[in-house]
């Protein structure tokens, strides 16, 4: 992988992305990367997607069904729906280009790697569920490619049997027919995938055999 000099002269951060279903373990992966970048003396800026900022939030509140749409209320009806699918695509990739612009191109530039849960990979495989896949990749032309996706491949019955086991709150993606959706769009998605190098592991070894995998992987890069 090459290294791009930042604005400052500094060496510029990689760009790694881990992504997989619900459940999949991006998030414990993502503790993981974090440790290791740092252990090798590394600056790092962990984030997620949907993100911590506004529009992030806004989304959080969408997928939790606590922001609807009310398309009945001009005829006084008192019925509540999801908002447009195309519209809560729109806002994932808002909340990309905010997190592009406001944080994860400034770190990079400032030198730090930045690891972040989720990305492009996880809008086009979720919101192309719902409304086309030509449309959720235009509005995401504009965000740059990672250096590194870890795709962690997970079946949906682990992976559902594995959120089961540890959450309070179900989102809206947490169910058994929509997480099998969703891993079959991730696959035919990784077929033609080709934005920087995509590694993709199994996901259902034990979780000290994962980060072992990840740890590899890395070393292969850094
Ligand atoms: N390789 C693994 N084997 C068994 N359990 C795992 C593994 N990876 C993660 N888990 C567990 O599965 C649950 C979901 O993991 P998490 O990292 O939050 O997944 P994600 O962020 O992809 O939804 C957690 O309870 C976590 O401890
Ligand atoms: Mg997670």
């Amino acid at each position: 992988m090459t290294t791009k000099k930042g604005q400052g002269g500094k060496r510029r951060g990689r760009f790694i992305v881990l992504e997989g279903i619900d459940g999949a373990g991006t998030t414990s992966q993502l503790r993981h990367v974090v440790e290791w970048l740092e252990r090798r003396g590394e600056l790092v800026h962990a984030t997620r997607e949907p993100t911590d900022g506004p529009i992030g939030l806004m989304l959080r509140q969408v997928l939790r069904g606590r922001i609807v749409a009310t398309p009945g209320q001009a005829r006084g009806e008192a019925k509540k729906e999801p908002l447009d699918p195309a519209a809560v695509a729109l806002l994932f990739a808002a909340d990309r280009l905010d997190h592009l612009h406001n944080e994860i191109v400034p770190q990079l530039e400032a030198g730090r790697h930045v690891v972040c849960d989720r990305y492009v990979l996880s809008s086009l495989a979720y919101q192309s569920l719902e409304t086309d896949l030509r449309f959720v990749r235009n509005i995401n032309e504009k965000a740059l490619a990672p250096d590194l996706t870890i795709f962690l491949r997970v079946r949906a019955e682990v992976a559902m049997a594995r959120i089961e086991g540890s959450r309070t709150h179900k989102e809206v993606f947490e169910q058994l027919p929509l997480q099998k959706r969703v891993a079959a769009a991730y696959e035919k998605l990784l077929e033609s995938y080709r934005d920087g190098e995509v590694v993709i592991l199994d996901g259902e070894e034990e979780m000290s055999m994962v980060t072992s995998r990840v740890r590899g992987t890395l070393e292969r890069i850094f």
